[in-house]
């Protein structure tokens, strides 16, 4: 594993300075349709770092990505994901996976390089990871991995927006075509797609979205919460 990644860019492409996290949060929109201006590489790199940042369930990390670029793949993406031309367009569509069972050789390696970092303890490894095995089998795989690997895509799509590029969530696709086309191993659950790029149309209109009072319970659920 890597330490924390340094150097990243530290304004927008062009000079502008990064987003703050209001803007990051009220500016994205889902992008319709992009342009085919380029992620520049560095710009790329930032966003999947960051995203590789995100926290994760005994930091087992079960996400992997496919950064599909190539025109022709791209085209055979948007095939296995309903023809929606947004994949076609974008210059870049990240393919997230969640990968159900690699975790099972890879905690080893995890627990062991975090107690050595100081965040565990070396003589206690072998007890955590049959204790972290044990606790997971009680989960639905799928939705173990989905979990995690939205929090990575979501740093990633928000990381994008404070860099200025717009960005397409999606989970409009056909998981055993993508699975099939990008040689995705089969148990690797696709989990989101999510195109980068420049809309090339201003944002669609703000869709709204519940006042706390209807999402937000206080102390127990249904129990009112007041909004300030
Ligand atoms: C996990 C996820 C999957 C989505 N899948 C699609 C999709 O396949 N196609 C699409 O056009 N929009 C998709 N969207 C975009 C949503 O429709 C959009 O986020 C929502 O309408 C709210 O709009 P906003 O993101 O601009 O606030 C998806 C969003 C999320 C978070």
């Amino acid at each position: 594993m890597q330490d924390k990644p340094t150097n990243f860019p530290a304004a927008q492409p062009g000079g502008a300075p990064l987003k703050s996290i209001t803007e990051v949060l009220l500016e994205r929109r889902a992008t319709n349709s992009f342009t085919d201006e380029e992620v520049p590489d560095e710009y790329l790199q930032a966003i999947l770092k960051f995203g590789a940042q995100a926290p994760s369930g005994y930091n087992l990390q079960p996400w992997r990505f496919v950064v599909v670029r190539g025109e022709e793949n791209r085209k055979r993406l948007q095939q296995a994901a309903f023809n929606q031309p947004k994949v076609g367009q974008a210059p870049v569509v990240i393919i997230a996976v969640g990968m159900k069972e690699e975790w099972k050789q890879t905690a080893d390696e995890i627990f062991r390089e975090g107690a050595e970092r100081g965040a565990g303890n070396p003589a206690t490894v072998e007890q955590y990871k049959q204790g972290a095995l044990q606790f997971l089998s009680g989960f639905d795989p799928a939705l173990w991995v989905n979990r995690h690997t939205m929090i990575a895509v979501t740093t990633m799509m928000l990381v994008a927006e404070a860099y200025g590029f717009d960005t397409a969530p999606m989970e409009g696709f056909d998981a055993v075509a993508v699975r099939r086309e990008f040689g995705i191993p089969e148990e690797g659950e696709v989990v989101a797609l999510l195109a980068v790029g420049r809309a090339k149309e201003p944002d669609k209109a703000y869709p709204g979205r519940f006042p706390l009072e209807r999402i937000v319970s206080s102390e127990s659920y249904g129990e009112a919460w007041k909004e300030k």
